[in-house]
């Protein structure tokens, strides 16, 4: 029988993108439901460094939710009910720079949003006038420790750089592409937006792990951008990316009360009533 949200308390989230579709070895089913709808799948909670994790798919387990198509608002909802606090959002990337080659580990500080058509929200219900602080849209402490646990993988790590988020389903132009790379930003990607902005939203530690799988088009005058390629070097990485994710699960910061939280990702929401318990 599926466990409901009251039945676990996870601590920390992660929610897996494109090719990272198992990951903890031995868990229970929670099924949740949110005012949102359902999320992406049922989430899984289990044991990883003598932490609770809740796993999510982002994309569901058979993949059937585009990046656009991805109900962010139900996940974040749902992995908060069950008790997380602080997120590890790891995603595929096209890189933005030649020097950021495929199996690269980007940890961005910050991202531009061009995603369009999608939830942003999860306060749309009248007179809930909330606008969260999203100057630094990732957790510091979770970034940090993200690094760190890269650092000693066999992957080669960038700590920090800007990621583009497109609305996607499709690749860039060269055109696009080219404008991304004029702009200074260094990593584009088709999820983790509205993702980052609901878990502030949800005043949820959100980090970032981005793992570049191509050069994005007109890089080095670099081929078009396919999914195949995406999927291939995404798959070739994979157990050395949840390796950084294990690792770096051991080293966050213990689940401290949002009081004594040290980053401010957690009083997001100060002085706000909260449309949640
Ligand atoms: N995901 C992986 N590679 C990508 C790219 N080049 N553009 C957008 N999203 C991606």
């Amino acid at each position: 029988t599926a466990l409901t949200p009251s039945d676990v308390a996870a601590e920390i989230g992660v929610i897996g993108g494109s090719g990272l579709y198992d990951f903890l070895d031995d868990y229970e089913t929670v099924t949740v439901t949110t005012p949102f709808g359902p999320p992406s799948d049922p989430l899984v909670v289990g044991e990883v460094e003598g932490r609770t994790v809740a796993f999510l798919a982002r994309h569901g387990t058979d993949h059937r939710y585009q990046p656009h198509r991805v109900n962010y608002r139900a996940n974040l909802w749902a992995l908060r009910a069950v008790g997380v606090r602080q997120i590890l959002s790891p995603c595929a990337v096209g890189s933005l720079r030649p020097e950021y080659g495929p199996g690269t580990i980007v940890v961005p500080d910050q991202v531009v949003d061009r995603t369009w058509g999608r939830q942003h929200t999860i306060y749309e219900g009248e007179g809930e006038v909330v606008h969260v602080g999203f100057a630094d849209p990732y957790c510091p402490n979770g970034r940090q420790v993200a690094v760190d646990a890269a650092r000693v993988s066999a992957l080669e790590v960038v700590a920090g750089g800007t990621l583009v988020v497109i609305n996607g389903p499709r690749f860039s132009s060269r055109a696009e592409s080219l404008m991304h790379q004029q702009l200074g930003w260094d990593i584009v990607g088709m999820t983790t937006m509205p993702e980052a902005a609901i878990a502030r939203e949800l005043a949820l530690c959100f980090t970032t792990v981005a793992m570049v799988t191509d050069l994005d088009a007109g890089v080095d005058g670099g081929e078009s951008v396919t999914h195949e390629e995406v999927m291939r070097v995404f798959a070739k990485n994979v157990e050395s990316l949840k390796s950084v994710l294990r690792d770096a699960i051991g080293q966050l910061p213990a689940h401290e009360d949002d009081a004594t939280a040290t980053c401010d990702c957690r009083r997001a929401l100060d002085g706000i009533a909260l449309p949640f318990p």
